[in-house]
């Protein structure tokens, strides 16, 4: 509640018309029957009875002053009914203004706060339920909060007001709404205590049947080649059909209020009529009073019915609500010191030295005690088997997660003392997976560095053996990229993170299993480029293929979290058993 409290504050003064205005309506609303039973009262049955008392003269006179009567009072309902349509469209707009702007507010927060993630929060969520968070649940409390604002201040107006006025006008009638009231409440409890277990379920289903739905339709490929059609197609059968049937309940149950109330509707102004007839003709009671009577007795059960509503969205709401909550309270585990250190773009040794990392509720530590250094214009190639934390290292440096033990450098300072921004705009960073964004090969490619120029990106496509490929489109540099990057292939997509990583002109470059889905020759040009072009940077090339580490300058052996040997090629033959075991069951004697 903390956050919607805050998020709230730039709307009070709107919040504050909003009420304003709706009591206003339930005012009006409460004074239409008052002005009626005096239209009755006095305009009909009072000169009714001073007209046949009358004759002559007199009676003219007094037929005159009834129609001048009636069409006063007749306009005085009429501005009171049109000062209850202005207060209902300013409460629209006052309302509409205050839930749209404070959802628009709520989601930039969710969505500036998903932004600041590090991959240790990232794990937390999976990116649907970061996705409904922010614009489902959203809207969940938006829906709440208009709803809910009208619902609180009119009914209780409404529902009280209805009361003193109901008494005014026939106090012995109050049991005749006492026990419509009570009645109104048992059903609505019995109702209620049957559907609402099954609100929450709905919710559970609905999750859960975007979940089948979702994987079946990602996984389509996998379901044809595994002809599994008839089991995704049961999976998604039975959730549908779970969902069916708790909806069925719930409206089942709902529908039977329907009818219910409206039968107490109409039996509680028969009861009055019957009752009031009877006073009526003991001069007790003025018909007038009784009309008015009726309607009140009505705005008291509506004002119940309208609370009762209201019962049944917060819990929904609330649940929306502390989901956000969950996502805006989040402890970012990343974050960047107050006086942190910007370094200069010039040549970067990266040193680690007595690394420990563990995953955030993983079980146990994935890197320990690693201690290298990674020195400019050398290539560091890290080898070993899967599984055995390379990536985990190399996340370490653009601080995508923490350590927990020792420390990494950047020319000697901490990368946990650096400015964010700078220690990202020192690192050319090829994931492992490589993902393109939705657009042109030169939007994607340009995104990573704005200021460059037409020549930088047709010289980083060089580097990275892409230029033959695009070239062969007619489009070039503008083909189409969908989604996600699916319309190109595994190798031609890795090639492009890789030039979009070198337009980045950046002085530390990881490369992150980059060179996995390319053929070897194209692999040997690359490297290649790599070296001539890139002469001055930091290389660390993650690879599982010895041929394709071979020549670096420094081969890091990793095997369950630890460095097991480092040196060069030739000096690892020698010293390292596990390097030698990978080299031997990869290339001939000769070749090693
Ligand atoms: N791991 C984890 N949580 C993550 C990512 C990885 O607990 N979010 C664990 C994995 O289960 C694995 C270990 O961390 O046991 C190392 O993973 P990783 O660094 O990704 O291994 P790689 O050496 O990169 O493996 P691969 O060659 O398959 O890329
Ligand atoms: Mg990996």
């Amino acid at each position: 509640m903390k956050h919607i409290k805050e998020h709230i504050k730039p709307y009070i003064p709107l919040l504050i018309a909003s009420i304003i205005f709706i009591a206003a309506q339930a005012y009006f609303n409460l004074m239409l029957p008052n002005v009626m039973s005096q239209l009755v009262n006095v305009g009909i049955q009072e000169y009714f009875q001073k007209i046949s008392a009358a004759t002559g003269e007199r009676a003219r006179v007094l037929i005159a002053e009834q129609k001048e009567y009636i069409y006063k009072t007749g306009f005085k309902m009429l501005l009171v009914a049109m000062g209850t349509s202005l207060c209902a469209l300013a409460v629209q707009y006052f309302n509409a203004r205050m839930g749209t702007g404070l959802s628009r507010d709520l989601r930039r927060s969710v969505f500036a706060k998903i932004e600041s993630f590090s991959s240790a929060e990232f794990d937390q969520f999976s990116t649907a339920s970061l996705i409904t968070r922010s614009t489902n649940d959203v809207q969940q409390v938006q829906m709440m909060l208009s709803m809910g604002v009208r619902t609180l201040v009119f009914a209780p107006v409404m529902g009280i007001g209805g009361v003193v006025m109901a008494m005014k006008k026939a106090p012995s009638m109050a049991w005749i709404n006492a026990l419509s009231v009570l009645l109104v409440l048992g059903l609505i409890s019995c109702v209620y205590s049957l559907a609402l277990p099954k609100f929450k379920l709905i919710q559970e289903l609905v999750d859960r049947l975007n979940l089948i739905a979702r994987e079946s339709l990602s996984g389509l490929m996998v379901v044809r080649a595994f002809s599994t059609q008839k089991y995704e197609e049961e999976r998604f059968d039975k959730a549908s059909n779970d969902y069916r049937k708790t909806n069925l309940f719930v409206n089942r149950v709902m529908s039977f209020m329907g009818p219910t109330m409206s039968l107490i509707q109409s039996l509680v102004p028969v009861a009055i009529v019957w009752i009031g007839a009877e006073k009526i003709a003991r001069s007790q009671l003025l018909v007038g009073d009784m009309m008015a009577y009726i309607q009140y007795s009505g705005n008291i059960m509506a004002a119940f019915m309208m609370i009762s509503g209201i019962f049944i969205m917060i819990p929904r709401a609330m649940v929306s609500v502390n989901r956000i909550s969950e996502v805006l309270d989040t402890q970012d585990m990343v974050v960047e010191k107050e006086d942190a250190v910007v370094l200069p773009k010039g040549r970067c040794d990266v040193q680690f030295s007595g690394v420990n990392f563990a995953y955030p509720g993983g079980d146990g530590e994935v890197l320990s005690d690693i201690t290298f250094t990674a020195k400019a214009g050398q290539v560091t190639a890290i080898i070993g088997s899967t599984g055995c934390g390379k990536t985990s290292l190399v996340n370490l440096i653009p601080r995508l997660y923490d350590v927990t033990g020792g420390s990494v450098k950047i020319n000697g300072v901490d990368v946990r003392d650096m400015n964010m921004k700078n220690l990202r705009d020192l690192i050319g960073y090829v994931p492992q997976k490589s993902v393109l964004f939705s657009g042109t090969i030169r939007s994607n490619l340009m995104a990573a560095n704005p200021g460059a120029t037409e020549d930088d990106m047709e010289k980083a496509c060089e580097i990275a053996q892409a230029k033959e490929f695009i070239s062969a489109k007619t489009e070039g540099y503008d083909y189409p990229i969908s989604q996600g990057g699916t319309n190109v292939s595994g190798g031609q997509r890795q090639r492009l993170t890789i030039a979009r990583a070198i337009m980045k002109m950046s002085p530390i470059y990881i490369f992150d299993d980059s060179f996995s889905a390319l053929d070897f020759t194209t692999d040997l040009k690359l490297r290649k480029a790599l070296k001539q072009n890139l002469s001055d940077a930091t290389i660390i090339i993650v690879g599982q293929r010895v041929a394709s580490i071979m020549d670096a300058d420094l081969i890091l052996v990793m095997d369950e979290g630890r460095i097991v040997g480092q040196g060069t090629h030739k000096q690892l033959l020698e010293s390292c058993e596990e390097y030698r075991e990978i080299a031997y069951s990869q290339l001939s004697k000769e070749e090693v």
